[in-house]
């Protein structure tokens, strides 16, 4: 509660309610191992993912270093320091550079790198890994014709991620429109 006033409060963007009861969903049941997030903002899917989680270990990244920053104080105060570990800056740099194999991973970030951040980490993950992507449907845009010009690259690229998803053979993909869009793909190998 806390967490979510302070993002209220700052214009943090956090997963949304509805979107946040499936992703506890998702993860209660996979009950994964290791959890990568890749978009942390101060924290809060982290700490919802983590405690869901008990067995987990948990790596989230964060571009911005003031809400890095506080992740790391919002982590920290719910006793999590020991399972989740924050790493401040750019994904697409940092992505090459992890170990895995991931089990289950949350995509929350750059809107137009989702298909970035997925093909950076394909090697990395485990078959029957769980990857979970919010806001693919962007605000009904990706499945609508008329797209303000503005966010043309993000729906092209968010439609690139899908397609991806949906047609590579490499995973199972359920799109739901909860919240501003969830995709939920099944790692197969
Ligand atoms: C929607 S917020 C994440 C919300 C968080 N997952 C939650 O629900 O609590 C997206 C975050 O991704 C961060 N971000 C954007 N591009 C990034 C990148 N390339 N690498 C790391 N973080 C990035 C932004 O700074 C922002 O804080």
């Amino acid at each position: 509660m806390e967490m979510e006033l302070y993002a209220n409060k700052n214009n943090v963007p956090i997963i949304g309610h509805d979107a946040s009861r499936t992703l506890i969903e998702v993860v209660q049941a996979k009950q994964p191992l290791f959890i990568l997030e890749i978009g942390a903002a101060i924290g809060y899917s982290a700490i919802l993912l983590a405690s869901q989680a008990p067995q987990a270990r948990l790596i989230t990244i964060e571009k911005d270093r003031e809400r890095a920053k506080e992740a790391e104080t919002f982590i920290s105060q719910a006793g999590l320091k020991e399972r989740v570990s924050l790493l401040a800056g750019d994904a697409g740099e940092i992505l090459p550079k992890l170990n895995g194999p991931f089990d289950f991973v949350f995509i929350d970030a750059a809107k137009g790198q989702y298909l970035d951040y997925l093909t950076k980490i394909l090697d990395k993950l485990q078959p029957g890994a769980v990857v979970v992507a919010d806001n693919v449907l962007f605000r009904g845009m990706v499945e609508n014709n008329i797209v303000p010009r503005r966010f043309r690259t993000i729906i092209r690229r968010l439609k690139a991620y899908l397609e991806f998803v949906e047609t590579s053979g490499r995973f199972e993909t359920a799109v739901l429109p909860i919240g501003d869009g969830l995709a939920i793909s099944y790692f197969k190998g």
